[in-house]
C-alpha cells in the first residue's frame, strides 16, 4: 500500500467514473485496501462544492456498489478522501487550482477518464503548471489514437512529460479475474505447459459477445466502429496472453516484451486474404429477451439512414511463429448478440485413432470463461456408466468455478485490480507503448483492406450470434464455432 498518494481524476462527473472508477475505489475503502492518507482530487467542469458533488455522486454509487457492502458509514469515511475542483481541461489557467492542492511529498496519479482529444491538453497543462514531479504517474483510458499515426502522436506527446515506467494504459481486461488467471493456468500447471503448441492444438477460438447495443453513443461509435472499439486492444491482449512464451518473470517487461513478439508475428490480414479471413457485420431489428430492439441504424442518437460501421467482427487470424503455425486462432466480437459471454476456446487435435467401439473421438476442450460464471471447463471423454454398453463414451466436464471455489461472495471488478497496481507502481497488467502501436499497424491493414475490397457490411439481427457470414469463416475449415 503506498502512502501519501494522490489519486487526481480528470471526468470525474463522466459515466465511467460514475459506473466503474468511484465504486471500485468505494470497494477497496471497504476491505481496507486503501491507505488512510490517500485522498481522491475528483475534476470536472462544473462549478460545485464538494459537499454538492459527493451528494451527486453518492445515490448513483449506491446503484453500482454491490448492496451488501454499501453502508453509511463506509461511505461518510469514504467521502472524506474527497475534494472537488472545478476546472476547463483545455484552459492552462484552470490548472493553477490544481497546482495549489497537489504536494510534492506525496505521489500524484493523474486518472484521465476524458475523451482521447483532451490528453495532449491535458499533459501540457500539468507540465506547465507546477503540478508535476519525477514520481507523478499518468493513467490512460482507452483509445490512445484511432489508427497507428495517431497513437504515435499520442504516445510521443504523453511521453513529453511522462517516463514510459509512469505511463498506465488501462486494458481493463487486464484487470479482470479470469484473464489473469489464464497466466496461472497456462504457466503454473505442467500438463497444460506441455500441450500448449501445434502439436496439440486445433484451433482457438475467442468469443466476446455483448448484448447490449450502442447505448447512446451513437455518434462516438459510428466513427469508431467494432474492430477500434473492441479487437484493437480487448481481443489483442486475450489472443497475445493465450499465445504468449512463458515471461522470464512476473514483471511488466517481462510480459510485454512477450506480448509484443506476438503481435509482430500476427499475419497481416491484406487486400489478398480479407474476403477469406474476415467479416463486418451491423445489427439489424431484432429480439432480446422477448423485446422487439431497434437496429442499429434505429438507435437513439442516429443521424443517418445508412452507415458502413460494423457492429460486429469475425476474423481468422494466425501466429506465424514456431508454436503456432498451422493453428488459426479465429475470434468474434459484437453487440446485440444472442447472450453477453466472454470465453477462450482451446480445441486440442482429436487422437489419432479411436479403439473404442461406440462414440465418437470427442476431441478435448479447454473453455475459460471470463463472463458471466467465471471459470475454467475441460470437456474429457469418459465412460458411459452402464453394463450394456461396455466401452462407450461420453463427454463430461471437469469444472473449476471460480467464485464458488473462491469461499468470496463476489469476483472483485477489473478496475479494483488495475487501482491497486497503479497505486503501487506496479504496470504487467498495463499496456506499453509498443504494444498498442503493433496493434493498431495490424488493425490498420485490416480496415486498408475492406476498403480497398469493399466489402459488404452483413447484416444480422440483433439477439443473434451474428451474421450467417461468420459461421461460413469457420465451417470452410471443417470447424464452428462454440456455443
Ligand atoms: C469497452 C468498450 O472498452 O468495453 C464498450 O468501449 C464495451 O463498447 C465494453 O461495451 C465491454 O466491457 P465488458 O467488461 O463489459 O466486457
Amino acid at each position: 500500500m503506498n502512502k501519501n498518494t494522490d489519486l487526481v481524476l480528470f471526468g470525474a462527473k463522466g459515466d465511467l467514473s460514475a459506473r466503474k472508477l468511484f465504486p471500485a475505489l468505494y470497494h477497496l475503502h471497504y476491505c481496507g485496501l486503501l491507505d488512510n492518507e490517500l485522498r481522491i482530487v475528483a475534476l470536472a467542469r462544473e462549478d460545485l462544492t464538494t459537499e454538492a458533488f459527493l451528494e451527486e455522486i453518492k445515490p448513483k454509487m449506491a446503484s453500482y456498489v454491490n448492496s451488501k457492502r454499501w453502508t453509511e458509514k463506509h461511505w461518510d469515511s469514504f467521502a472524506k478522501r474527497f475534494l472537488y475542483l472545478s476546472m476547463n481541461f483545455a484552459e492552462a489557467d484552470s490548472y493553477a487550482s490544481l497546482a495549489d492542492v497537489l504536494d510534492e511529498q506525496r505521489t500524484s496519479i493523474f486518472y484521465l477518464a476524458t475523451p482521447p482529444q483532451l490528453f495532449d491538453n491535458i499533459c501540457e497543462h500539468l507540465g506547465n503548471s507546477g503540478c508535476l514531479t519525477k514520481s507523478s504517474r499518468i493513467v490512460l483510458e482507452k483509445p490512445i489514437g484511432h489508427d497507428l499515426q495517431s497513437c504515435i502522436e499520442v504516445n510521443q506527446t504523453v511521453a513529453n512529460y511522462f517516463q514510459e515506467e509512469n505511463i498506465y494504459r488501462i486494458d481493463h481486461y487486464l484487470g479482470k479475474e479470469t484473464v489473469q488467471n489464464l497466466l496461472v493456468l497456462r504457466f503454473a500447471n505442467r500438463f497444460i505447459n506441455t500441450q500448449w503448441d501445434q502439436s496439440s492444438i486445433d484451433h482457438v477460438q475467442i468469443t466476446v459477445a455483448e448484448t447490449v447495443g450502442i447505448e447512446g453513443r451513437w455518434s462516438y461509435y459510428d466513427k469508431v466502429g467494432q474492430l477500434r472499439d473492441m479487437v484493437q486492444n480487448h481481443l489483442m491482449q486475450l489472443l497475445c496472453l493465450v499465445a504468449m512464451e512463458p515471461p522470464n518473470s512476473m514483471t511488466a517487461d517481462g510480459i510485454r516484451d512477450e506480448k509484443v513478439k506476438i503481435l509482430r508475428a500476427l499475419r497481416t490480414i491484406d487486400s489478398s486474404s480479407v474476403a477469406e479471413h474476415a467479416v463486418r457485420g451491423q445489427y439489424s431489428d431484432g429480439w432480446y429477451r422477448g423485446q422487439a430492439v431497434p437496429g442499429y441504424l434505429g438507435e437513439e442518437g442516429c443521424e443517418h439512414t445508412r452507415s458502413d460501421t460494423e457492429t460486429f467482427v469475425a476474423i481468422k487470424a494466425h501466429v506465424d511463429n514456431w508454436r503456432w503455425a498451422g493453428v488459426p486462432f479465429y475470434l468474434r466480437t459484437g453487440k446485440r448478440m444472442h447472450e453477453k459471454i466472454t470465453e477462450i476456446v482451446i480445441t486440442f487435435k482429436s487422437l489419432p485413432h479411436n479403439i473404442f467401439s461406440s462414440g465418437e473421438n470427442i476431441p478435448n476442450r479447454l473453455v475459460i470463461r471470463l463472463q458471466p460464471n467465471e471459470g475454467i471447463e475441460m470437456q474429457m471423454s469418459s465412460k458411459l456408466h452402464s453394463l450394456k454398453d461396455k466401452m462407450a463414451l461420453v463427454k463430461q466436464n471437469l469444472n473449476l468455478d471460480f467464485l464458488g471455489t473462491s469461499g468470496n461472495d463476489r469476483i472483485p471488478d477489473a478496475y479494483e485490480r488495475l487501482f491497486l497496481d497503479a497505486i503501487k507502481g506496479d504496470q504487467s497488467l498495463f499496456v506499453g507503448r509498443e504494444e498498442v502501436e503493433e496493434s493498431w499497424r495490424w488493425c490498420d491493414a485490416l480496415i486498408k483492406a475492406w476498403n480497398e475490397q469493399a466489402l459488404e457490411v452483413k447484416s444480422y439481427h440483433a439477439g443473434s450470434w451474428g451474421p450467417t457470414k461468420a459461421d461460413l469463416l469457420i465451417e470452410r475449415d471443417g470447424r464452428s464455432w462454440h456455443e
